[in-house]
């Protein structure tokens, strides 16, 4: 966050005030001045001063989901121009970020926050969070394939650890099955991947659980908020 508004949004002055105080020499950064009002501040660990008083800003933490439509590129900016899930969230605050990422064209469950604490846990490999996908392939996977995805499968990145994998239809003529997923790794195209692995090709992948928090029927390319009580559950996973 730039210095200024990290100091502006602790409510010790107008974001105007602020810069002129910068550009008079009343802050310091980690202990050394710093004259730049567009100085970048890493808000997790920079100790910033105002008038030899430590500045803490009033960040309120935010925690969404958005049910993310297929198109859209997960990153806060891409640098070719193309759609990105902030173009989805832009009437919030800048500070939101994706919490890990959906392919392109992979739908569903996206969550976003400012709280670095909560995409921490959330990401990190230990906590093994599993992740439900509704998944159509083309053609019908045969029973074995099917039990070879369970068990576990290699694809680039590495073996696949074992994963819940259910049928639930079969389309008219054969044309395409549907299946849910559960997995608790986060490897790269991973759903794709293991399905290429045993021969079938993924036509359409939505994400529709993380842990117990449902995408339930929010619409595609909506958003809501956490509730307190989805919240506390997911930090405690
Ligand atoms: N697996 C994939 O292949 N893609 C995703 O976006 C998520 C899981």
């Amino acid at each position: 966050m730039r210095l200024e508004k990290y100091i502006a949004t602790s409510g010790i002055a107008s974001r105007r005030a602020v810069k002129k105080s910068i550009l008079a020499g009343a802050v310091t950064v980690n202990g050394e001045f710093v004259l730049v009002p567009g100085h970048p501040i890493d808000t997790e660990t920079d100790v910033v001063e105002f008038e030899g008083k430590r500045v803490e800003p009033l960040i309120e933490h935010i925690y969404l989901m958005l049910n993310k439509p297929a198109g859209y590129v997960t990153t806060r900016h891409d640098e070719r121009g193309r759609l990105t899930v902030m173009d989805l969230v832009s009437d919030l605050p800048d500070t939101i970020y994706p919490v890990g990422r959906l392919d392109l064209e992979t739908e569903g469950l996206l969550l976003f926050t400012n709280d670095g604490n909560f995409a921490y846990r959330l990401l990190h490999p230990s906590h093994e969070i599993e992740k439900t996908y509704l998944v159509w392939v083309k053609g019908v996977p045969r029973d074995d394939a099917v039990q070879r995805l369970r068990q576990g499968v290699t694809i680039p990145s590495g073996k696949t650890a074992s994963a819940k994998v259910k049928r639930l239809k079969v389309s008219k003529d054969d044309v395409s099955t549907k299946f849910e997923v559960v997995i608790h790794e986060g490897k790269k195209r991973q759903v794709r991947l293991m399905f290429k692995a045993v021969g079938y090709s993924v036509i359409r992948l939505k994400r529709v659980q993380i842990g117990s928090l449902r995408l339930g029927n929010l619409p595609s390319g909506e958003h809501r908020f956490l509730t307190p009580a989805e919240i506390s559950e997911l930090m405690s996973l």
